[in-house]
């Protein structure tokens, strides 16, 4: 049987996308600072390694070509690295086995990636969305979209990359393939009470059912994206002052998602009036900041925990 542990710990897989190990996320100074004080903690439960890409993956948990956390830095590990539990922040669709788990299992993490299916498996949730490949299923669509504004939005992109939302006549012209969803538009401009007065995209962070930070994000002036890598500016607040109403949204995600097991991902909402409507869920919700604060050791706390639960719910 394949040895899944490092000195008596659990060997913990963190699984990022291609690239050389300083690749984003670790480029960021940010990232990288909140991932080094996660495994400070983690170390003394897991032995962690990164990977980089699927190329590296082998199977059944297990992957070459990785680095080893030493407690301070990444050193190259040579030979093979099976798991024990799998961090999946690439893109790795996979449910584990009798021996090892992944956060997240495949279903969770392909609802959440390919927005067609989160529409599919939310519709009470979301405004309309239609999947669309051609120009004239484009036109067909348009013309069930109830609002003013239309959203074009790749299926399974991330960082507002390719979203373009226009006027419901001038959307075409805008477009550079049809390839994508196309949205009816959730018109936030009236805020949020109590937190923010216009545009804005509410995010909770959810681990096993609990949620561990919260936040908004706001377009930079003339934007109609939130995203922080469009210009967004991201203000963290209590759990006390999130509507009822948002809670409501992320319990009827997370009741659906229970079945999946360990889970770790977010719910971001967006308020029409008084009634919010889902954007979008995320399985890879970034670590943490360290200047937000607020959430900063509860956020890596929480998610070691999932991680040692996961570990225990294996023989
Ligand atoms: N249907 C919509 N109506 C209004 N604004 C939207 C809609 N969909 C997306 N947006 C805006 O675009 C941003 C990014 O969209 P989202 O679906 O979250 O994609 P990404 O995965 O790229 O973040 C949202 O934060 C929101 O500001
Ligand atoms: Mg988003």
């Amino acid at each position: 049987m394949l040895e899944r542990k490092t000195d008596g710990k659990s060997n913990l897989v963190v699984l990022f996308k291609e690239g050389k190990l300083m690749s984003y996320p670790f480029s960021s100074k940010d990232y990288l600072e909140s991932y080094r004080d996660f495994f400070k903690v983690a170390e003394k439960r897991f032995a962690i390694f990164i990977i980089r890409g699927m190329s590296k993956y082998r199977g059944d948990g297990v992957f070459t070509g990785g680095f080893r956390w030493n407690g301070s830095n990444f050193v190259r590990h040579h030979g093979r690295i099976a798991a024990r539990v799998v961090y999946n922040k690439g893109r790795l669709v996979a449910d584990g086995g009798a021996h090892w788990a992944i956060i997240n299992v495949s279903e969770l993490h392909r609802i959440s990636r390919y927005k067609d299916l989160t529409h599919k498996i939310f519709p009470k949730l979301m405004k309309r969305g239609y999947r669309i490949y051609s120009r004239p299923q484009f036109l067909r669509a348009l013309k069930k979209i109830q609002s003013q504004k239309a959203v074009f939005k790749p299926v399974d992109g991330f960082a507002g990359q390719g979203i373009i939302i226009k006027e419901k006549d001038k959307l075409m012209t805008s477009l550079r393939r049809f390839n994508g969803l196309l949205e009816e538009f959730i018109d936030t401009s009236q805020g949020v009470p109590g937190l923010t007065p216009s545009y804005h995209d509410v995010r909770m962070t959810i681990m096993d059912g609990k949620l561990v930070q919260c936040y908004i994000r706001v377009p930079r002036h003339g934007s109609l994206l939130a995203n922080v890598a469009r210009g967004g500016s991201l203000h963290e607040f209590s759990p006390r002052r999130l509507p009822r109403t948002a809670r409501h949204i992320a319990n009827l995600v997370d009741k659906r998602f229970k079945k999946y097991g360990h889970r770790v991902y977010s719910v971001d909402v967006g308020y029409e009036g008084s009634k919010p409507f889902l954007f979008e869920i995320n399985d890879q919700p970034g670590v943490p900041h360290k200047k937000w604060e607020r959430f900063y050791r509860e956020w890596h706390a929480t998610l070691l925990g999932v991680l040692l639960a996961a570990d225990r719910d294996l023989r």
